[in-house]
């Protein structure tokens, strides 16, 4: 019944007697490039963040997403492969008025509205900023299937222009968001909240069940309507939502021998099924890599930068704005707000733009240090252990390029657990479950699970607990109730 690329998946018997319909995952292997590519786009999103002007934008990071489903739309049902993503609310997939010279548009299932007897028009313009480009089209209405489920009247947007090579790769053709309302781009009402208004689904719940440890086996399961309790143990630990836009929650602590100032006095955190990886503030997460032995790719400059540039901050700071220092110094070219200019060049470089970059590559990390740096003096950090901090960062700050950390395969059984604090109740992960393994057998690459980024304000400082966490960590998304639920996957 589900199918990709010649594979068949199961259709889970559990779901069936229990009455409840689901949408079995798929998953691709993820190789060093796309998850080089990952967290390019995960940079993108943070452009997003910066760029747009709302303050929910979605976080479209699913370039690096592995799960993905099928879904069908309009009678007779078109089908095709999306990626179920909680970070974002839209519906969306390539159309077939999709331009000629659009290659990502040929390579995938295209939705023919004149091929369907439900499609309503619609026609307004739809579109999200994606890093080299937007992903643009308009609205359209049909019937939306989800397993054994349907929607009548799904608004969702049919692209016809997409960013080139995001989309050229990718194994799968749209997004169905499974967000809140209020990040939902043109106020288009999102599946979920569709089939729960419809009285389609028992329960205004859903679940999702990612499978990590048998290659070859099902990717995951996602329940609309419920729990499968064949995927968890025990009870679900619950947060209360505390901003529905993404599934936002507070994280009471992260727990990692040997750092200090990880997710102090509490922090803020999402569970995002389109993102791969454990994502948190740059400087935090340097500390984590750090404290699991990981390194990145050009820790011996980056160290050389923070002796070299500490103390010009620390005495800049002390008589300018933060946002005046960089340019004091000589790293940004222009006062104001550094970190947007230089994401807003980063897209303009990868979208081919030979626009002359002005502000030196250090001026995002200058402007990223001036930020810790802030904070570090008010709380009476030295400059010792300012510098120690920021040398840890040099292992992994994603603004380097090639900055993903490495460990060392061998050392997997030495690392630590790193345990985050939910209502609570402590979720641990071992290295097992935070080291993603990349690569050929024999050629095998480790790559630490903990990715730097920072997501600007309004919307950051966030954590982001992707596939790694979710996969270790049944994840009920109550709707109705807006809780999120963890329990031990099984
Ligand atoms: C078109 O779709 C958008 C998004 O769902 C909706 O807000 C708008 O009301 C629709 N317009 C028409 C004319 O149906
Ligand atoms: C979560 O929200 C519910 C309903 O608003 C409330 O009764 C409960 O105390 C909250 N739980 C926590 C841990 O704040």
């Amino acid at each position: 019944m589900w199918r990709l690329g010649g594979l068949v998946a199961t259709i889970l018997l559990a779901n069936v007697c229990a009455g409840l319909p689901s949408v079995t995952l798929h998953k691709r292997p993820i190789s060093v490039e796309q998850l080089q590519a990952s967290q390019q786009a995960l940079q993108l999103s943070a452009a997003n963040g910066l760029l747009g002007a709302g303050e929910d934008i979605p976080l479209l990071d699913y370039l690096d997403a592995q799960y993905y489903g099928e879904i069908g739309l309009g009678s007779p049902v078109q089908t095709f492969q999306v990626i179920f993503d909680t970070g974002s609310s839209n519906l969306w997939v390539p159309s077939s008025e999709c331009s000629y010279f659009q290659l990502a548009c040929d390579l995938h299932n295209k939705y023919d509205a004149s091929e369907s007897t439900t499609y309503k028009r619609n026609g307004t313009k739809f579109a999200i900023q994606y890093g080299s480009g937007s992903l643009s089209g308009f609205f359209s209405e049909d019937e939306l299937t989800l397993g054994t489920l349907q929607a009548k009247h799904q608004s969702f947007a049919e692209a016809t222009e997409e960013p080139g090579l995001t989309f050229v790769a990718a194994k799968f053709d749209g997004i169905l968001g499974l967000g809140f309302p209020n990040i939902a781009i043109g106020g288009a009402v999102p599946p979920f909240q569709n089939l729960v208004e419809q009285g389609v689904v028992k329960e205004p719940v859903f679940s999702f069940w990612l499978n990590r440890n048998e290659p070859g086996a099902e990717g995951g399961e996602l329940v609309l309507g419920g729990v499968d309790p064949s995927h968890f143990k025990g009870t679900h630990t619950w947060a209360n939502v505390t901003r529905p836009a993404y599934w936002q929650f507070d994280l009471d602590a992260i727990k990692v021998p040997g750092t200090i100032g990880v997710c102090q006095g509490g922090c803020q955190a999402i569970a995002d099924s389109g993102t791969s990886l454990i994502v948190g503030p740059s400087v935090e997460i340097a500390n984590i890599n750090k404290a699991i032995g990981a390194k990145g790719v050009l820790p011996a400059e980056c160290r050389e930068l923070v002796k070299e540039y500490v103390p010009q901050i620390l005495k800049a700071l002390a008589i300018l704005p933060a946002d005046q220092v960089c340019a004091a110094i000589g790293l940004c070219d222009q006062t104001g707000s550094q970190q947007a200019r230089s994401v807003s060049r980063k897209l303009q470089a990868l979208a081919g733009s030979d626009t002359p970059v002005q502000d030196s590559p250090l001026c995002p990390f200058c402007t990223a240090a001036v930020s810790y740096v802030k904070i570090a003096v008010a709380s009476q950090e030295t400059q010792d252990q300012i510098e120690e901090q920021l040398e840890a960062a040099c292992d992994t700050l994603g603004f380097l390029a090639s900055s993903q950390a490495i460990v060392d395969c061998d050392q997997i059984p030495t690392m630590p657990d790193v345990a985050f604090t939910i209502s609570g109740k402590e979720f641990s992960l071992t290295p097992e479950q935070y080291v993603l393994k990349v690569g050929a057998m024999g050629e095998e690459q480790c790559i630490s699970g903990f990715l730097g980024m920072d997501i600007p304000k309004p919307a950051g400082p966030l954590w982001i607990l992707g596939d790694i966490f979710i996969s270790s960590y049944h994840t009920v998304f109550d709707l109705g109730n807006k809780r999120v639920g963890f329990a031990e996957a099984a």
